[in-house]
C-alpha cells in the first residue's frame, strides 16, 4: 500500500507500523476499532487531490479524519484501506480585523482560534465542548454546534467559503470570502455538514462577529429535572435569550458532583445559563428575569460566577460530563437528538420512563434551549446491547413523533446510519444517494457513513 504513495508523500508523512495505525482505527462514539492500513498526512490540497485519484482508480477505501473525537463513528475507517489525517495542515492564515473574517486549514485546533481572534476584539461563536482538542475541519465535515448555538447557530453559519477537494481530485473555491453572495448554487451549504463523504476542505473562510464586552453566568439548582426542563421553555416563551441554556439531569449531576463544584444533597437538576452583551446592566437584569423565572419552576439555589475563574470552573464541569457519565459504566451510548423546544419536558419525561422500564440508568443532559439533548444509555455488558438498541430505536420513534431529528451536532456517521430511514422519506434518501454518486461513483470516500451499506 505505502509504495502506492511514494512518489508523492515523504516518508515523514506516512505511517504503516501497527502500533502507530492503532489510535487512527477509533473514535469517541464507541462503536469499535477498524484498523486502517496506512495514515497520510498532506501539506496541501495537490497532496489531497493526487492522493484521492490514487484511491479512486484502484478503489482503495479512504477516510479523512481530524482530532477522532467525532461522536458518531463519521472518522472510522470501516473498510480498512487509508486515514488521511489533517492533523498537520494546522496553519491560522489570516484573521482580519478589518474584515471580521479568519482563513485556517483543516487541522487548527478550534480553540486556537478562538484564542486568536479574541486576542484581536473577534469571536467565533461554535463550542463544541470538545474545542480543546477537536479541529477546525472536523467541525466542517459534521456541521459541529456546541451551548452557544441556542444564541449564534452552528458551524455552518460562520463557513463564508472553502477551499474544497472533490472526490475526483478536482481542486475548487466554494462560495466566497465577503458576508454576502449567491452566485450559483450553495455548496457550501451541502459539503459543510457532509460527514467527509462528499470531499475535504483544504482551506476555510470564517466570518467572525464582534467579541461580547461582558458575559454573565449562573448555575441553578433545582430538586427535580422537569422543573428545569419547564424554567427553559418559561425563559425562552417570555423573551430571553440566553447565549447558553444547558441542563444536567440528576444522574448527570451525580456524574460531576464533587468535582470541581458541589452540588447540595437533593439536587435533581442543573441549568448553566449564560447571557453576553454589551451592557452589563442589562445582562444582570436578564439573569435577575431568568433567575425569576426559575424560582417560580422550583429553583432552590442560584450561583452566580462573579468572576472569570468562577465561570471557568463551571464550564469545566460542564465539560468533563461526556467522560465524567462514561466512568459510571463499563459501556455508554450517546445520542443527540432534538426535539422542538416545547417537547423538551415531554421527551425528558418519556426517556426517564423508558430508562426505569427497561432497567438501564438513562442520563440526559445538553443543549436544553435549542431543543438538543445528549441522551445517554449507560450499560455494563455487551450482552446488553440488544435490549439498549431498542431502547435507542424507542427513543429515535419518539424524538421523530415530536417533530424531532436523529442529530443535532454529531452527525449521522457510522452510529446511526440504520436509523435514517426513521426521520427522512426513501426519495429523500434516494436523492442523497444520487448526489454521493454523481460526486463519488466508485464511493471509495469515507464507505460505509450516513447511509446504510446497500
Ligand atoms: C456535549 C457533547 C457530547 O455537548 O456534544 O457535551
Ligand atoms: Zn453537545
Amino acid at each position: 500500500m505505502k509504495t502506492l504513495f511514494e512518489k508523492i508523500f515523504s516518508p515523514e508523512q506516512m505511517l504503516s507500523s501497527a502500533e502507530h495505525l492503532e489510535p487512527y482505527g477509533k473514535d469517541e462514539s464507541d462503536t469499535g476499532f477498524f484498523a486502517p492500513e496506512l495514515v497520510i498526512f498532506p501539506a496541501n490540497a495537490q497532496q489531497v487531490s493526487d492522493a484521492f485519484k490514487i484511491c479512486r482508480s484502484r478503489r482503495i477505501a479512504l477516510t479523512p479524519c481530524g482530532a477522532r473525537s467525532g461522536k458518531s463513528g463519521g472518522s472510522l475507517p470501516l473498510k480498512g484501506g487509508v486515514v488521511m489525517s489533517f492533523e498537520r495542515m494546522n496553519a491560522i492564515k489570516a484573521v482580519s480585523v478589518e474584515d471580521m473574517t479568519a482563513v485556517v486549514q483543516p487541522g487548527v485546533i478550534l480553540k486556537h482560534l478562538m484564542d486568536a481572534v479574541e486576542q484581536k476584539g473577534l469571536f467565533y461563536p461554535p463550542d463544541p465542548n470538545s474545542l480543546e482538542y477537536c479541529t477546525l475541519g472536523g467541525n466542517i465535515a459534521e456541521n459541529a454546534g456546541g451551548p452557544r448555538a441556542l444564541k449564534y447557530g452552528v458551524t455552518k453559519e460562520y463557513v463564508l467559503g472553502m477551499e474544497w477537494v472533490t472526490p475526483s481530485g478536482d481542486i475548487l473555491q466554494v462560495g466566497k470570502k465577503t458576508v454576502k453572495g449567491v452566485a450559483g448554487y450553495d455548496l457550501v451549504g451541502l459539503f459543510v455538514g457532509s460527514e467527509g463523504t462528499l470531499g475535504v476542505a483544504t482551506e476555510i473562510t470564517l466570518q467572525l462577529i464582534p467579541l461580547p464586552k461582558y458575559v454573565k453566568t449562573a448555575l441553578l439548582v433545582f430538586p427535580k429535572v422537569m422543573d428545569a426542563a419547564r424554567t427553559v421553555s418559561a425563559t425562552l416563551a417570555n423573551g430571553l435569550l440566553p447565549r447558553t441554556l444547558e441542563l444536567f439531569d440528576e444522574l448527570s449531576v451525580k456524574a460531576v458532583d464533587g468535582k470541581g463544584i458541589s452540588f447540595p444533597p437533593g439536587t435533581g437538576a442543573a441549568l448553566l445559563v449564560e447571557f453576553d452583551g454589551t451592557h452589563e446592566e442589562g445582562l444582570m437584569e436578564e439573569l435577575a428575569s431568568m433567575d425569576g423565572f426559575a424560582s417560580a419552576h422550583g429553583c432552590t439555589e442560584s450561583w452566580f460566577a462573579h468572576d472569570e475563574s468562577q465561570r471557568q470552573k463551571l464550564w469545566a464541569t460542564r465539560r468533563t460530563l461526556s467522560t465524567a457519565l462514561r466512568a459510571l459504566r463499563r459501556y455508554k451510548v450517546s445520542e443527540d437528538i432534538v426535539v422542538p423546544r416545547s417537547q423538551v419536558p415531554e421527551i425528558i419525561e418519556r426517556l426517564k420512563g423508558l430508562g426505569e422500564k427497561m432497567n438501564f440508568p438513562v442520563a440526559t443532559y445538553g443543549h436544553a434551549g435549542d431543543g438538543n439533548l445528549h441522551a445517554n444509555i449507560l450499560f455494563d455488558s455487551p450482552d446488553d446491547r440488544p435490549r439498549v438498541n431498542q431502547m435507542v430505536d424507542q427513543m429515535f420513534r419518539w424524538t421523530v413523533e415530536l417533530g424531532g431529528t436523529l442529530t443535532g451536532e454529531h452527525g449521522v456517521g457510522y452510529a446511526k446510519r440504520d436509523y435514517l430511514s426513521l426521520e427522512q422519506s426513501q426519495p429523500l434518501i434516494d436523492l442523497q444517494h444520487q448526489l454521493k454518486k454523481l460526486l463519488d461513483p466508485e464511493g471509495f470516500l469515507n464507505p460505509g457513513k450516513i447511509f446504510p451499506d446497500s
